[in-house]
């Protein structure tokens, strides 16, 4: 509550993974890109080859071109938006790791000087200078990679750094070196990639024969290290968040988009530049890059989801409100406790006003409120105002991984009045699965993998779970009460004792 909240009214994740894809995208071919270039010059050691060095050339240029102009303004806009969509957390991260930024703005500095002076002097300095120059480029830009890195895997897993809050626990954190790997490996790819693009444009086939081969190298071989990098990732994401991949609709969405992009990227590199190099051209080149964009950004969309509730785990929330301050916030309230806020008090006049208010704190980060990207308003058609307040005050029990809602009852009212006013009026359908979706599927799955009910519900008949739902709120007091009609009580139990039957013998989810 620190900070005001800059209130984006598609949905601010669309914002930042926009920028952040660009960025990723070309900060990684600016890394892999290099090493290319380094290692084609190398290759003229042994035979010189004038075509090769002219082609090499112009992939300097375009190279110079995309990665300092676009990975500067991506960059800045990465700083932009972040600074004002995550005040908190990009303050977290400024004063801890401070020493880090200066390292890193200091390898920048190496690549832009080295980078350009490469790109001037291929045929004024002495080959062997040249080939140095373009190392120290290479490395200079791969130190920045082994920079960022730690920030970005610290914010995943932030280790030991909870305790001691020390640099170097921060930096070197669980998730560290697998990510570096897997970095590393997208680099090499990207690298490969932007080769057969200015290939793709070249007139003389022996150079695409030769050189569209060995690119593909690129794409393939490091491709198939990316699995088992993914794999070991993963065993450092602690057990609630790898949860989400199985109960979070977005995480599992974008997972998939991630891992077929990446399958097709290498099986048509393989099949029709690797087996036939010499008719490379840009219709097949241009679909890998949409491809690997794809890949990208559906991977940095699960990077960042796979956080939630966190923005640094166990420290920050998404909304940025720090772990540690929940409690006190909760008893203060919200309105009370910030102050940006027009509206003080709640009053039956401005009940959705400092529900819009609440929401924009501590949803909007994630929603928004009626069309659009996660929109809440049409989910809760149907319901009623008692059952989407105890919605908005449990939203850490439902199965996405959203933060708590650190209002107070009268705020989580209004929050809910918000959203209702948001609804659309139309009828829903009222039959069992329906019902089951809209009351109990936020926080329970049948038998899967999130808090099930099979179990307690199993042998029983349909009127005896129509009575217990009755009064579920008997059975755990964390669980809303029930506020629905008969028609949909009915419908609920009778859904439910078919589907926990046919659970017990290996059926619904
Ligand atoms: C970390 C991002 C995030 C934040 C912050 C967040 N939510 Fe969610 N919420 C989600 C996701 C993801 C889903 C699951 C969407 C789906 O099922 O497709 C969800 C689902 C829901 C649902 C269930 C909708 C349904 O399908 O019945 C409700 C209700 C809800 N959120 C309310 C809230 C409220 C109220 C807040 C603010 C107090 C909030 N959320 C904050 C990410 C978030
Ligand atoms: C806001 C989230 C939420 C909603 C909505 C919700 N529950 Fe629950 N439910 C819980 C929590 C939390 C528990 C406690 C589970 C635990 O401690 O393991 C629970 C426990 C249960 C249990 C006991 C499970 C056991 O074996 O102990 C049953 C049965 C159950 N819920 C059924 C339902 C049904 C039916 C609905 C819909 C009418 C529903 N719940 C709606 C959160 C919810």
């Amino acid at each position: 509550m620190n900070y005001p909240v800059w209130y984006v009214p598609f949905g601010p994740e669309w914002l930042i993974v926009a920028i952040a894809v660009v960025h990723v995208f070309i900060s990684h071919f600016a890394v892999g890109g290099g090493l290319f270039l380094v290692a084609g010059e190398a290759r003229t050691r042994r035979h010189y080859d004038p075509a090769l060095v002219e082609w090499l050339r112009r992939f300097t240029k375009f190279f110079i071109l995309l990665t300092l102009v676009m990975g500067a303004v991506t960059g800045v806009g990465i700083w932009f938006t972040i600074g004002l969509i995550s005040p908190e957390a990009t303050s977290t991260l400024i004063h801890s790791f401070v020493w880090v930024w200066a390292i890193e703005w200091v390898f920048f500095f190496v690549e832009i000087l080295s980078i350009i002076v490469y790109a001037y002097t291929w045929d004024s300095m002495p080959k062997a200078a040249h080939r140095v120059v373009g190392w120290i480029y290479f490395i200079a830009a791969y130190l920045s990679l082994v920079a960022i890195d730690g920030i970005l895997s610290f914010m995943l897993t932030p280790g030991k750094w909870l305790q001691s809050h020390a640099l170097f626990d921060g930096f070197f954190n669980p998730s560290y070196l697998p990510s570096l790997v897997a970095r590393s490996l997208i680099c090499a790819m990207l690298g490969g990639l932007f080769a057969l693009l200015i290939l793709s444009f070249s007139k003389d086939r022996t150079l695409k024969a030769e050189m569209g081969r060995y690119a593909s190298y690129w794409v393939v071989l490091p491709a198939l290290g990316l699995p088992p990098a993914m794999y070991w990732l993963l065993r450092t994401v602690p057990a609630p968040q790898k949860l989400l991949f199985r109960v979070n609709p977005i995480v599992e969405n974008f997972t998939w988009v991630m891992v077929a992009a990446s399958c097709l990227l290498v099986v048509v590199t393989f099949l029709f530049i690797w087996l036939k190099p010499r008719s490379l051209n840009t219709y097949v080149v241009l679909p890998l890059m949409v491809l690997a964009f794809a890949a990208l950004g559906a991977a940095e969309w699960v990077r960042e989801d796979i956080r939630e509730p966190y923005l640094i785990t166990d420290y920050l929330y998404i909304n940025q409100i720090p772990v540690k301050q929940a409690d006190a916030i909760r008893e203060k309230g919200m309105l009370a406790s910030s102050p940006w806020v027009s509206e003080k008090e709640i009053t039956p006049a401005n009940e959705a006003k400092a529900g819009e208010e609440l929401f924009r704190m501590a949803c909007s980060i994630c929603h928004v409120p009626r069309k659009g990207f996660n929109a809440l308003g049409p989910r809760l058609t149907g319901l009623d105002h008692a059952f989407v307040t105890a919605l908005v005050s449990k939203t850490d029990l439902m199965r996405a991984g959203m933060p708590p809602f650190v209002g107070k009852p009268e705020e989580a009212a209004a929050v809910a009045r918000y959203l209702m006013d948001n609804a659309p009026k139309e009828p829903v359908p009222n039959d069992g699965k329906a019902v089951w979706k809209r009351r109990c599927g936020e926080c329970h799955t049948i038998s899967g993998p999130f808090r099930p009910v099979a179990d307690a519900f199993a042998g029983q008949k349909a009127e005896d779970i129509a009575d217990t739902i009755a009064s579920i709120e008997m059975m755990n007091d964390q669980m809303p009460r029930w506020t629905g009609n008969d028609v949909e009580k009915t419908a609920l139990a009778r859904y439910l004792s078919e589907a926990c039957k046919a659970s017990a013998k290996g059926g619904a989810k």
